[in-house]
């Protein structure tokens, strides 16, 4: 989707139908180019997507994973696909991007940007970035992340925190770059950052303007 497409539809208030992600014939209908030029497919998770996630994770590596969910996670219980794949859209959200078949047509689940509402600040949320390895520094986080701040700011979220090991120098650039401004405090090696997105139009690409929003 190009930006002016998405400032146009911010503009119109149109809430994004989680349904509407994938046309009929199963082409994927938000397709983005990576700075490698790899298109990829990006749409909400849905709870069909608990094999996809599955696969997904089985291709994280070990210091991936260990980043992701700080142990060292051999795989997901049953319990954890329904809490990753089962969302209400409101108080928990995610964005998945997808390989991008011949034709269209969405492939493996290769990344997962979530967000999951603080229970006591109603406008912050908490946030997860993962990209399976062989996909990562080619700009597909941040794409992720963009579209997830579009789902976050359609249900009143205008913070967000970010909380990663001290010394994930990978996070912490990553932070740094899509949102310079971004607060650092870092506590027995666990580092959080905190970010307003309220005056944000909407991050696309490779773009993650501080514009105002309309
Ligand atoms: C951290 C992570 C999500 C970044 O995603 P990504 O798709 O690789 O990041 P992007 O390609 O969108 O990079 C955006 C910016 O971050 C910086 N960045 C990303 N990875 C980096 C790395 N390994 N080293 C230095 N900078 C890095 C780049 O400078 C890039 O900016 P640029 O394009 O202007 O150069 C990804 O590395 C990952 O999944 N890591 C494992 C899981 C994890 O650590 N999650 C965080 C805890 S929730």
């Amino acid at each position: 989707m190009t930006l002016p497409r998405i400032m146009a539809a911010a503009r119109n208030g149109r809430k994004k139908h989680r349904d509407s992600a994938i046309a009929l014939d199963g082409r994927c209908r938000d397709v983005a180019v990576l700075a490698n030029r790899t298109p990829v497919c990006l749409r909400p998770v849905r709870a069909g997507d608990r094999e996809a996630l599955m696969r997904g994770f089985e291709r994280l590596s070990a210091d991936s994973r260990y980043r992701r969910f700080f142990i060292h996670k051999k795989g997901l219980s049953d319990d954890e696909l329904d809490f990753f794949t089962v969302l209400d859209g409101t108080n928990h959200d995610a964005v998945a991007a997808f390989e991008l078949r011949d034709g269209g047509v969405e492939g493996g689940m290769i990344g997962v940007a979530r967000f999951v509402r603080v229970a006591t600040a109603a406008t912050e949320a908490e946030v997860a970035v993962t990209v399976v390895d062989e996909f990562q520094n080619q700009g597909l986080g941040r794409l992720m992340l963009g579209r997830l701040v579009e789902c976050a700011l359609d249900v009143g979220i205008r913070t967000l925190r970010f909380h990663f090991q001290a010394d994930n120098t990978a996070m912490r650039r990553f932070i740094q770059k899509v949102w310079p401004d971004a607060a650092f405090l870092v506590e027995h090696g666990l580092a959080t950052a905190r970010f307003s997105i309220a005056h944000v139009l909407q991050p696309v690409g490779h773009e993650f303007g501080p514009e105002k929003r309309p």
